[in-house]
């Protein structure tokens, strides 16, 4: 038998799940490790893994978050590196670091109540993203960004995650039902404003920068206190 041929036989032998397996470990191996660790332990540039949902480790690639190109940049959104089944394998390997093996935070969407949305959504996310979900600016660097480009998969992921700066909202803050809801609202807002403005789909494509001075720094602490409350809530909620 030649290499190949026994390199080819073996391929038979293994099971697919096994070589699914394999090829998540390889493409965090090389696009990963070299900043989470091996092990996803972590490093001195980069936060442990292990222990990270599904849902986070996930979102973090299918918004090309990650894998970041420099340490410690708050990284602007880019178009994924990868496809649907690589996310989908480097995930159930980050999660098998863990000793986990299903990847149950992934949000089950379902089709979503428009109007209820709109409410929810005004509570809890226009004071950072703008009325419309085209974004705006939330203090020192940070930015809420534009949500014209992200999917109802990535705005469900995002409210369990809590990116950055941005609040996590658990269970109790915020049902399944009521993220199905938002995530509605805003691909409907969405849709709509891109009727209005031909290609342009609501707002500046960054963020409106720059409220009045004064009036930003006491929202800005204003928004701490809520924050931090809300923060207390979505810990709650944890599950
Ligand atoms: C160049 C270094 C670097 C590389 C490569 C990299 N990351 Fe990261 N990652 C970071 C840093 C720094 C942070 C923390 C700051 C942030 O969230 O941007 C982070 C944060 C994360 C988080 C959020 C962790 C938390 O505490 O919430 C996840 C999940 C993640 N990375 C997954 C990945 C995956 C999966 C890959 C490979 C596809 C990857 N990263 C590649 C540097 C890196
Ligand atoms: C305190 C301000 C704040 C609130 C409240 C907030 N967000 Fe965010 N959001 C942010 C920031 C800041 C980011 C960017 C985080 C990062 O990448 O570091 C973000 C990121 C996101 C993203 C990712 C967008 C992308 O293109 O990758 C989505 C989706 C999102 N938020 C949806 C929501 C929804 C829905 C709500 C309400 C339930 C909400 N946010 C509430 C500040 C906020």
């Amino acid at each position: 038998m030649t290499p190949a041929a026994a390199i080819l036989a073996l391929l038979a032998l293994a099971p697919p799940a096994a070589l699914a397996r394999d090829e998540g470990a390889v493409l965090y191996d090389t696009n990963c490790s070299s900043c989470h660790g091996i092990r996803g332990e972590g490093s001195n540039v980069a936060p442990p893994l292990i222990g990270k949902s599904a849902a986070a480790v996930h979102f973090m690639m299918d918004t090309g978050r990650m894998p970041a190109a420099v340490p410690g940049v708050n990284e602007i959104p880019r178009p994924p590196r990868f496809t649907q089944r690589q996310i989908d394998q480097i995930v159930t390997h980050v999660m098998s670091l863990a000793g986990e093996r299903s990847r149950r935070s992934l949000p089950m969407l379902q089709a979503g109540n428009v109007k209820h949305g709109g409410e929810l959504y005004s509570e809890n996310c226009a004071q950072c993203h703008g009325a419309v979900g085209d974004g705006a600016s939330v203090g020192a660097n940070n930015v809420a960004p534009n949500l014209a480009t992200a999917t109802a998969f990535q705005i469900a992921e995002a409210v369990r995650v809590g990116p950055g700066i941005m609040p996590r909202f658990g269970t109790k803050a915020l049902s399944d039902r009521d993220v199905d809801d938002i995530a509605a609202y805003v691909k409907d807002v969405e849709t709509r404003a891109g009727d209005l403005n031909g290609a342009n789909s609501g707002g500046l494509p960054l963020a409106h920068i720059g409220p009045a001075a004064e009036g930003f720094v006491a929202w800005f602490f204003g928004m701490g206190a809520l924050l931090l409350f809300i923060r207390a809530i979505g810990t709650a909620g944890n599950n």
